[in-house]
């Protein structure tokens, strides 16, 4: 069996190719593989600071985000029309090759 794994731009344009792990949270994944994101409530959706930008290709293929995590959004800076909480997003190995972009400001 082939290894899961996502793509992960950081805030400074480098690119990195990480294990995944099915049924973890892609903010988890980010985070154990010592990436730059703050996360800073663990997940607990109340501090917009694992906000990401989801590859267009990718988009569709995520399940849409809930009421608590669009309001999550509304609080956050630098929102477009692919930005997800990361926190929010459970990996499954039919987002294998997941590709996401770490927005501005969730540097640790
Ligand atoms: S880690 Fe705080 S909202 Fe996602």
């Amino acid at each position: 069996m082939s290894e899961l794994y996502i793509n992960v731009i950081e805030q400074d344009g480098s690119e990195h190719k990480i294990p995944a792990l099915d049924g973890w949270r892609v903010m988890e994944i980010i985070r154990d593989n010592d990436l730059n994101i703050k996360a800073e409530c663990g997940g607990c959706l109340s501090c917009a600071t694992c906000h990401v930008y989801i590859d267009p290709v990718w988009v569709d293929k995520l399940y849409p985000p809930r009421d608590d995590e669009l309001e999550m959004l509304d609080d956050a800076f630098n929102v477009e029309d692919n930005s997800r909480l990361s926190c929010q997003l459970i990996f499954t190995p039919e987002l294998n090759g997941l590709k996401i972009i770490l927005a501005p400001g969730t540097e640790v």
